[in-house]
C-alpha cells in the first residue's frame, strides 16, 4: 500500500535532493570559475559539464515535488562547505560528496521510497545514484592526475592531446605550453578520448 505521499518520509527526501543536487550544480559552477582563473580550462569545463548535469538532477527532483505545490516544506539536512581555490582540493572534495551520495544517501531514499509504495520516485534515486557514481569516477580520475603531476604529462610518447580551443591534435608525452594553432595556454589542451565527441571518429556512420 502506498503512504500519503503528503506524509511521507519520500516528500522529505526528495526536497533533500533537491536542494543537495541544487547546491552540487552551485558547488561545481564556482569550482569551473576557479578552474577558468587558473587558466585550467579542461578542469572547468569538466566541473561545468558535471555541473549542468546535476542542474537537471535538482529539476527531476523538483517535479517529483508537483503534488506537494504551495506548501513550504522543513528539512535537515548536512550539506558540505566545500570552499577552496586549490583545484586539488576542489576535486578531492567533489570525489568525496559524489561517493557519499552514491553509497549512503540515495540508496536510503530509494529504500525509503519502494518501502513508501512510490516505485518509480525510487528508481529514480537508483538511477540517479549510479550517475553520481560516474561522477564520483570522473572527479578521482582528475584528481589523481593531478596529485601525481600527470595532467599535462604522460608515459606514453604517441599521447595524443587536444586543444579544447581550436581542435588542434599533438602527439607527445606533454602537450605544448601554448597551442601552435591558436596560441592559448597549455591548460586548453586534455588526452584527446577526455575531449566530448571525439569517440566518433571509432563509431560506424
Ligand atoms: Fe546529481
Ligand atoms: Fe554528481
Amino acid at each position: 500500500m502506498q503512504t500519503n505521499f503528503n506524509e511521507s518520509r519520500t516528500k522529505l527526501n526528495l526536497m533533500r535532493a533537491f536542494a543537495g543536487e541544487s547546491q552540487s550544480r552551485m558547488r561545481y559552477y564556482l569550482a569551473a570559475v576557479t578552474a577558468q582563473q587558473q587558466f585550467m580550462v579542461g578542469i572547468e569545463r569538466m566541473f561545468r559539464f558535471t555541473a549542468e548535469q546535476e542542474e537537471h538532477h535538482a529539476k527531476v527532483f523538483f517535479e517529483l515535488l508537483k503534488d506537494a505545490a504551495g506548501e513550504e516544506i522543513p528539512i535537515k539536512a548536512d550539506f558540505p562547505a566545500d570552499v577552496y581555490t586549490d583545484l586539488q582540493q576542489l576535486l578531492d572534495a567533489a570525489a568525496k560528496g559524489e561517493d557519499k551520495e552514491f553509497s549512503e544517501i540515495y540508496p536510503e531514499f530509494a529504500r525509503v521510497a519502494a518501502e513508501e509504495g512510490f516505485t518509480d520516485i525510487g528508481e529514480k534515486f537508483r538511477m540517479i545514484a549510479e550517475i553520481e557514481d560516474k561522477h564520483k569516477h570522473r572527479f578521482q580520475y582528475y584528481a589523481d592526475l593531478m596529485r601525481k603531476d600527470m595532467l599535462f604529462r604522460s608515459d606514453d610518447t604517441e599521447e595524443k592531446w587536444m586543444c579544447l580551443n581550436c581542435g588542434h591534435i599533438h602527439t607527445g608525452s606533454e602537450p605544448p605550453q601554448q597551442c601552435p594553432v591558436c596560441a592559448v595556454k597549455q591548460g586548453f589542451y586534455v588526452r584527446e578520448p577526455e575531449a566530448p565527441f571525439t569517440s566518433c571518429n571509432i563509431m560506424k556512420a
